[in-house]
Parts: structure tokens; C-alpha cells; sequence
């Protein structure tokens, strides 16, 4: 195809919405009352909230410990909003975003007081050259592999390889990411017109749509790519967890209201693409990749 071709593609994925539009949606999200807060969908509620402290507190609290920028005694208002609304809600708090939430916010206190905050509990491992060989076998041997033994996979397998998924970088925090899974044994056809028709379990990622009110700031790219990266980060972890499996794509339509059918999921929750895993039975030759060189173009 030549230039002028794709000069008339629209790439409607790539838009950005103005500036304006972008600036009301981001305050008209903060200014959100405690009693919207306390009305909308629980979803939508725990989305909004790890989306607004992460922009309107995280952010700021990094910005001032690593690069002394100043914290305002107002910096941690809309998060402290949201835990009231979290105990008005009755909600638990073991939750994930309830307890970061509450860090985030003691942190504000006391670096607001010039006191330290202690990360060093989080401080990563040391990467030795031994992990490093380690990930990057993961990485350079992790092959999509269609053809499967005759063997269970037990579900903490799985659940490691799904929570992998959970942990992928995702756009705002908002975390729309769920799961189906599928054993093939358990609903023989479900997946009829798959490419690897009898894989032996299928991991379906889906969206909940709910939390993208969270961030409807955002350009649309964003969305998928957060269904993209764990789905990369889902591969991987089948491969080191001593499962292979394949990517794969819906085909239709029909095939994705199937699913959505047989487990009466309403239109919030949107079938992105789904991973088949197993024990494998297969060894495929790499398909070669391009060059690093042939693939950056332009280094400044
Ligand atoms: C988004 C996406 C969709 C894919 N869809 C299919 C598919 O429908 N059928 C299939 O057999 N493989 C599918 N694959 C696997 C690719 O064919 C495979 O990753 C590619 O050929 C490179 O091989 P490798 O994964 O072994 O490195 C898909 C991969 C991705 C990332």
C-alpha cells in the first residue's frame, strides 16, 4: 500500500479527544460528590478511586520525595473523599485499593510534616546475572504451541498464571481486566471455530467496561493495550510456570456472544481475546523475528 493510501486510513483508535473536553472530564471526575460516589456501581466506585488517587496523590507524593516538589496540604482531599465514601459503602478493608489508598494518604501526612516515608520493604531484588539469563530464556524460548497433552493443569497453575495477568502495567490504574476460564473437557465445542480446536484450557480476557468512567480522559489506544499487556504478561508466565499455550483471536461475533451467553455476562463486560494453555506436546521452530536494527527507525 502506498503513502497516500494510508494517508486516507482514520486510525479512530489513535484519536485524542481537545484539550478542553480532556481538562472537564478530569475535573468534573474530582468534583464528583460523596453522594454520586456512594450511588454509582461498586465497580465504577473502586475504579474511580484507585484512577483519582493515583493521579491526584501518587504521582504528586513521588514527585515531592524524589524531586522536592512542593505537596499541598490539600494533595491528598479527593483520596481522603473516597475513603469516606469506601466506609459509608461498608466495603472491606482488605481490599487492595482501600489499603494502598490509606498508604498513600498516611505518606501525604507525614511527608507534609517532613518526615520520611519508608519504601525499602519494596525496594526490588537485586537482579543477578543468573535471573537475568533466567527471564530472558523465559522470554526467548516462550513459543505459541498448538498441540497439547492429555494432562490436567491444576487450578493453582492457572490462578498464578491469571493473577500474572493482573499484575501487567495497566492504563490509569483502572484495572477493567476479568477472566473466563474454560475447561475444554468440562464444555466440549464451546470454543467451536477456534483456530486450535480441543485446547485444553482457554483463558478468555475480558474488560469490565465500568472502569474505563474511570479514565474517559484517555485516548481509546489505551484500552485494548491494557487487555494486550496481560495477555503478554499471561503467555509468559504459562511458559515459566512449565505450561505452553497460544494466543488467540475471536473470530466473529457469534463466536463471542457463545461465551457471553453461556455465562450470561451483561454488555459491560466486553471478550478481548483469549489464551489457550496446557501441557504441551509440541516443539515448533521459532519464527524468526526482524532485526533490532531493521526494526528501529530513527535513534536520536
Ligand atoms: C493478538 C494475537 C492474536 C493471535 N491470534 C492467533 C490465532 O488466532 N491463531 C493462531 O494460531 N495464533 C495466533 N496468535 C499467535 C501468533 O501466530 C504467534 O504469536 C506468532 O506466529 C509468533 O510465534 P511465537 O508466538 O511462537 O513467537 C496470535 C498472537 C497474538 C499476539
Amino acid at each position: 500500500m502506498s503513502d497516500s493510501n494510508y494517508n486516507n486510513f482514520h486510525d479512530t483508535c489513535m484519536d485524542y479527544q481537545p484539550f478542553e473536553e480532556v481538562m472537564a472530564i478530569y475535573q468534573r471526575n474530582s468534583a464528583l460528590t460523596e453522594d454520586e460516589l456512594f450511588e454509582m456501581d461498586e465497580t465504577e466506585f473502586r475504579a474511580r478511586m484507585r484512577e483519582r488517587s493515583h493521579h491526584t496523590l501518587e504521582i504528586q507524593l513521588y514527585a515531592n520525595q524524589y524531586r522536592g516538589k512542593t505537596l499541598s496540604d490539600k494533595q491528598a482531599d479527593i483520596a481522603k473523599k473516597f475513603l469516606r465514601v469506601w466506609d459509608r459503602r461498608e466495603l472491606s478493608h482488605d481490599l487492595p485499593e482501600y489499603k494502598y489508598v490509606t498508604f498513600l494518604v498516611e505518606s501525604a501526612e507525614k511527608l507534609s510534616k517532613g518526615e520520611p516515608v519508608d519504601l525499602s520493604p519494596y525496594k526490588p531484588h537485586e537482579v543477578t546475572k543468573q535471573m537475568e539469563e533466567d527471564f530472558f530464556t523465559i522470554l526467548y524460548e516462550r513459543r505459541s504451541v498448538r498441540e497439547f497433552k492429555d494432562q490436567d493443569v491444576p487450578d493453582e497453575i492457572i490462578n498464578k498464571v491469571l493473577d500474572a495477568g493482573l499484575w501487567a502495567a495497566h492504563g490509569c490504574n483502572v484495572q477493567s481486566i476479568r477472566y473466563l476460564v474454560v475447561r475444554e473437557k468440562n464444555e466440549p465445542g464451546l470454543f467451536k471455530g477456534s483456530d486450535v480446536p480441543g485446547g485444553p484450557i482457554h483463558l478468555v480476557i475480558c474488560q469490565d467496561l465500568r472502569a474505563y468512567r474511570a479514565n474517559d480522559f484517555t485516548p481509546n489506544r489505551n484500552r485494548l493495550l491494557d487487555a494486550g499487556a496481560a495477555g503478554q504478561n499471561i503467555v509468559l508466565a504459562a511458559h515459566a510456570a512449565g505450561l505452553e499455550g497460544v494466543w488467540l483471536t475471536f473470530p466473529n461475533d457469534e463466536f463471542c456472544d457463545r461465551l457471553k451467553k453461556k455465562f450470561n455476562l451483561p454488555d459491560y463486560i466486553r471478550l478481548v481475546t483469549y489464551v489457550d494453555v496446557g501441557y504441551g506436546d509440541q516443539t515448533p521452530h521459532p519464527p524468526l523475528r526482524l532485526s533490532v536494527d531493521e526494526a528501529v527507525l530513527g535513534r536520536l
